[in-house]
Parts: structure tokens; sequence; C-alpha cells
């Protein structure tokens, strides 16, 4: 992507808001440090976003989470941490690599019990699920997030929370002749998931302070009606 230098003032302002409100957590800690060591992106949500699902969790008083794309399980702890002890997550992810950093993550945390993590294609998995979720948060390809809503709707109820990451890519989105073509596989999605009468959506503006390349994204967040 093309970072402009003048969004740095978004990762100060990401930065200051992450010192005043997320308060130091050895676990989680040792699951960016284990997906460090293990080579995985560093694409994993920001504490601060982080915080935001957490609460997310606990406003609605989820108790069962699924989660599409795993990643090193970082997400994954923090919805587990906002989880009352007898909570489920279920979480997919493709990359069987990825998965088993997230499962040491998972055993560190002692939250092994509370997650399901199913390894392999989410759309060959999801139709296997049955319905309900009372919070489903999609982080995963973008290309499929359409096929991944549909199933999300499907094992949705009334107040149901879709949260989904990465919808405006840094404006991409907004480009008349996007420069990837999943931007306007994204622009559609927005396109869909703001027009559909069964969901109230709004797509919040966030940072992604990432090392080196901190940009503007946003985030989805639908209630199922
Ligand atoms: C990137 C960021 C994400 O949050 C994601 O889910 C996938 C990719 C990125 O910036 O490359
Ligand atoms: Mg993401």
């Amino acid at each position: 992507m093309n970072i402009p230098k003048s969004i740095s003032l978004a990762k100060k302002i990401d930065n200051y808001i992450e010192n005043l409100c997320i308060p130091n957590n050895d676990i989680l800690q040792f699951t960016l440090k284990n997906s460090k060591k293990n080579n995985l992106p560093p694409i994993h949500i920001s504490p601060v976003i982080a915080n935001f699902l957490s609460m997310q969790v606990s406003i609605t008083k989820a108790k069962k989470v699924l989660e599409i794309g795993t990643l090193g399980g970082y997400s994954t702890l923090w919805l587990a941490l906002a989880l009352p002890l007898q909570g489920e997550i279920v979480t997919i992810e493709y990359n069987q690599e990825y998965a088993s950093v997230a499962y040491e993550n998972f055993r560190h945390a002692k939250k092994e019990n509370m997650i399901t993590l199913l390894v392999g294609d989410a759309k060959e998995i999801l139709p296997t699920l049955s319905p309900s979720f009372d919070l489903i948060f999609i982080d995963a390809n973008k290309e499929d997030y359409a096929i991944y809503f549909d199933h999300a709707l499907r094992l949705a109820k009334k107040e149901t929370l879709i949260i989904c990451d990465n919808v405006i890519r840094n404006g991409g989105v907004l480009q008349k002749k996007p420069k990837k073509e999943y931007y306007k596989i994204l622009a559609d999605f927005n396109k869909k998931i703001t027009t559909n009468l069964q969901i109230q959506t709004t797509i919040l503006p966030i940072t992604v302070p990432l090392p080196g390349r901190d940009y503007i994204d946003g985030i989805s967040i639908s209630r199922v009606l």
C-alpha cells in the first residue's frame, strides 16, 4: 500500500490511547512475542481495537463467539478474556502453521478449553456450524468476506454483533479505479452490509499502527435486527 507520511500523527494518537487504556497483560504480551518468534505476519488487530472488541463482548453479555481468521490468536485471547468462564469461542484458521502457534498461545493462556480451533478453509467449515453465536468477528482473506458474512447472518440471532476488520484499507475502497482488485470487492462488500435491512451497520475509521507502515483502516459493526 501507499502510506503517506502524514499518517504518523494517527500512530502517535493510537500510542497515546494505548498508553491510557490498555493495561499490561503478560498473557497477551506472550502471544505477540511468540507470534513474532514464529515469523507470523504482524497483522493482528491493535490493542486499542482488541480492547474495543473485548468491550463489545462484555456489553452484549456474549457467551458464544465465532472468529474467522485466527492468525496467532491475539484477538481470540482478548475475546476469551472478556467471556464468562462458561463462554465458548470457535475460531477458524486456514494456515496450519499459524494455527499451531495460536494453539501454543491458547495453552499458555490456559484458555484452550474455552477455544475450539478449526483448521482449514472457512468456506468449507462454516456450513458445518450451527446457530447461534452472540458475536462474530471476521478478519480473514478479504476476497471472501461476502461469503463469510452470509454465513455469519445464518449463524446469528437477534442482537448478534458481526464485526469485520479492514473494510477501508487506507482509503482503497474509495478509489474510482481501484489499485488492487480486492479494494473493489471490499467496496462492494461495504455496500452489501450497509444496504441490508436485516442489520444496522456502522463503520468506524481506525488506525493500524503496524511497525513502519501505519495506515487508516476501518472496522464495520453490524447488529442483527
Ligand atoms: C493486513 C492487515 C490486516 O488487519 C489483515 O487482516 C490482513 C492484512 C495488512 O495490513 O497487510
Ligand atoms: Mg485484519
